[in-house]
């Protein structure tokens, strides 16, 4: 563990929103720990359901423009989450499925943040 770090250049410049994704990337730092992967799939669906829920809102108050394919990107990964779930509660879970969804959140995240985030930075103040 311990890899996966927040850095400054995540900051979307609202203190609430970051501390959400502080707490999202400590979640999937917690990855590292193989054995702890169903619990970190279970925690990342009531986090992210509270964590998008807020970003929406305050994306809608702002009259964020961008919003309708934001609130997209953020149901495409709550659908990638229930799906992932339900495999991960399969009796023989691969160690390539492990892979795969560790791969996939780590780079969602990311460019969730980097890209799709930051870009509703300006419209926050
Ligand atoms: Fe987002």
């Amino acid at each position: 563990m311990g890899d996966f770090i927040w850095r400054p250049e995540y900051s979307v410049g609202d203190e609430h929103l970051d501390q959400q994704h502080r707490g999202l990337i400590e979640l999937i730092d917690m990855l590292g720990d193989e054995s702890r992967m169903g619990e970190v799939l279970e925690r990342l669906e009531i986090y992210v359901d509270e964590h998008f829920r807020d970003e929406e809102g305050m994306l809608d108050k702002a009259g964020y423009p961008d919003l309708t394919a934001h609130k997209q990107q953020h149901k495409a990964f709550e659908e990638w989450l229930a799906v992932s779930r339900r495999a991960f509660r399969e009796p023989e879970v691969s160690g390539m499925l492990r892979e795969s969804i560790r791969a996939y959140l780590k780079s969602w995240l990311v460019n969730h943040i980097m890209v799709s985030d930051k870009d509703y930075a300006s419209w926050l103040d």
